[in-house]
């Protein structure tokens, strides 16, 4: 992913960002610079000019701006690599090979393109052509789908078979490590494999190339789990895609603004009712990644979730994502036991629509919740909901409104604004502090990998916790071949005293095998909110368990230091040995 600063530079010597601006729109000399209408707007009087001896561009209109590099990614709604990739080519500067990400270049990645293009064409076919199927169809139809969306959002049925897929895959020749790679069908202990969808209904997952990269599979009644999904593949990592985003691109760019909600039918229903710059965050909780995948296209979003409590602190916290990524973010309300998908259906597009003019700005929603929650009468309750309110408001990056949002604040709950702003002032930008129960709740789940995990995750959000971390414990201290690697990469990029940012290492790490794991650290930190407290809990927990092969260790060094007569060192030891033995027990208590 990462390309050389040389490469870079060779392209734009080559790519005059006049020649290339001027390949999509006409542009008039204008002194020393050139003149145009913005192509990013819509204006009668040219407010965009590109200069030549700065080699960018920039329009006074629509605040639009940058190199020619984010001229060609906005232009064409690509990302930084593709549109390196593409001036690259225009320009015939060889790139170095594996500059493309590992999931673009692995042959594995092309043939899992493909075998998911074989088996969504296998599901679809299904849907159709079996008695078993048909039920599945019209269980689609009561649901108030469509035939046209169906078939354009290639829905499928996989049959209630252990081997159906397999046996389909074998004759087209596909081998089933592929098909395991791809994670459609699963080992079967003591040898074998079988489909990994059994019964379900098949959703294929697009990227926003149409590249189908995974699926998501609902049972056809009321068992649970209603829904599975495809492992994380060389192709997929849940937290970058959103379903149903690469049929909405275009009417989300012309629309500016994307409706974010949750579910599959979700964004099916509604898009087929008209609402087409829609999108569906697949669970409850949406990343950054998703949030910035979104900016490429709008800045705007409106989160419409169930209107049930799930659904509520979903919102509040998606709210705070994309007030991160700097996006404008406001929050629809579905009437209680309402989903969008049942909404649309009983009410239709009009008032759909009308429920999304209506969304609340990000501060009205997050009070509202909070006036729910709290008795705004008692001074400790309003310190509280200052104390909520406060870091989202700190998040907001336009200067303006945030003053705004502070006053309005202070006149809603009677609270000197003076005082809201120095608070605000002590706000860490990332989390508040509360206590934790993300680590007790994992606890029993594999605990050494857990607090491994947390730790990267964590270090990876803020690199001021590595000097922690790295006083605390060596690389060699986890355990997991994974862990160890990620922590190796970041104590030493950290240790050479350069500047570090945990983007980059991402993007090195990223191209390894490592990505899965580097994914689910982070969202395993994503909902954490007493940091330190996790962080020195887990940090404790690993120098406790690392501690039980030192307990033996230490029997034989305190024998042998008694052997010695080298009490010193014996009452040493067993201070040690003691110390261990008491970490354990508390952590065993937890
Ligand atoms: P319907 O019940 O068919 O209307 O589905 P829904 O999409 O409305 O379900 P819901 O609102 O309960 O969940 C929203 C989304 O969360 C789903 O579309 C899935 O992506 C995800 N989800 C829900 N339940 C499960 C589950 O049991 N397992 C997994 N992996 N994901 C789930
Ligand atoms: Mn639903």
């Amino acid at each position: 992913m990462a390309f050389s600063e040389q490469v870079l530079e060779e392209i734009q010597s080559k790519a005059d960002i006049v020649e290339i601006v001027g390949s999509y729109i006409p542009l008039r000399r204008a002194g020393r610079n050139y003149k145009a209408n913005c192509p990013f707007h819509k204006e009668k009087t040219p407010s965009f000019m590109v200069s030549p001896s700065k080699q960018i561009f920039h329009c006074f209109g629509c605040g639009a701006g940058g190199n020619v590099f984010g001229f060609v990614m906005k232009m064409e709604n690509l990302d930084f690599p593709e549109a390196v990739r593409a001036l690259a080519e225009k320009t015939g500067v060889e790139l170095p090979r594996f500059t493309r990400s590992q999931f673009e270049t692995s042959g594995y990645a092309l043939q899992i393109y493909k075998l998911n293009e074989l088996a969504a064409s296998f599901y679809s076919s299904m849907l159709s052509g079996t008695d078993a199927g048909r039920r599945a169809a019209s269980y689609l139809k009561e649901r108030g789908v469509s035939d046209d969306i169906a078939a354009k959002a290639k829905l499928g049925f996989a049959p209630d078979d252990w081997s159906g897929l397999i046996n389909f895959a074998k004759g087209k020749g596909v081998s089933v490590e592929l098909l395991e790679r791809a994670g459609l069908v699963m080992p079967r202990e003591g040898g074998g494999h079988y489909d990994r969808f059994r019964n379900k209904i098949i959703f294929p997952i697009f990227d926003i190339k149409n590249r189908v990269v995974a699926f998501g599979a609902r049972v056809l009644d009321n068992s649970l789990p209603k829904y599975i999904n495809s492992p994380e593949t060389e192709v997929y990592i849940k937290s970058r895609h959103l379903y149903g985003f690469n049929f909405s691109l275009q009417a989300v760019k012309e629309k500016d603004f994307c409706i974010i909600v949750e579910g599959y039918l979700d964004f099916l229903v509604p898009y087929q009712n008209g609402i087409t710059n829609i999108a569906a965050s697949l669970g409850t909780s949406l990343t950054e990644l998703q949030a910035r995948l979104i900016k490429r296209y709008t800045k705007n979003v409106v989160m419409l979730y169930d209107g049930d409590s799930a659904g509520e602190a979903a919102s509040l916290r998606g709210l705070d994502i994309f007030l991160q990524e700097g996006m404008q973010v406001r929050v629809a309300t579905l009437p209680k036991g309402f989903d969008p998908d049942s909404f649309v259906r009983a009410k239709g597009a009009g008032e759909f629509d009308s429920l999304i003019a209506g969304a609340a700005d990000l501060f009205d929603y997050k009070l509202g919740v909070l006036a729910s929650r709290y008795d705004a009468k008692r001074s400790s309750d309003k310190a509280k909901m200052c104390a909520e309110m406060l870091p989202t408001i700190a998040k907001v990056s336009d200067a303006v409104l945030k003053s705004e949002y502070v006053k309005r604040l202070g006149e809603r709950l009677q609270v000197s604004e003076g005082a809201l702003l120095s608070e605000l002032k002590k706000v860490r930008p990332d989390r508040e502090y509360e206590p934790s129960e993300e680590l007790s709740s994992s606890a029993g789940k594999s605990q050494a990998a857990m607090a491994e995990k947390i730790i990267i995750g964590l270090m990876l959000d803020d690199p001021e916790t590595i000097a922690q971390v790295k006083e605390a414990l060596k690389a060699e201290d986890f355990t997991d071949g994974g862990t160890r690697k990620i922590a190796e990469e970041i104590f030493s990029s950290y240790g050479d005293g350069k500047s570090f940012k945990p983007a980059q290492l991402i993007n090195k790490l990223a191209e390894s095998e490592l990505t899965a794991l580097i994914a689910e650290a982070t969202s395993l930190t994503d909902d954490i909110k007493d940091r330190a407290k996790n962080l020195s809990d887990c940090i404790r927990w690993m120098r406790c368990n690392n501690g039980k092969s030192r307990l033996s260790e230490l029997q034989n060094l305190i024998k042998a230091a008694q052997m010695m007569g080298d009490e010193k060192r014996v009452t040493q030891l067993v201070a040690e040995y003691s110390g261990l033995v008491k970490c354990q027990k508390d952590f065993a208590r937890r």
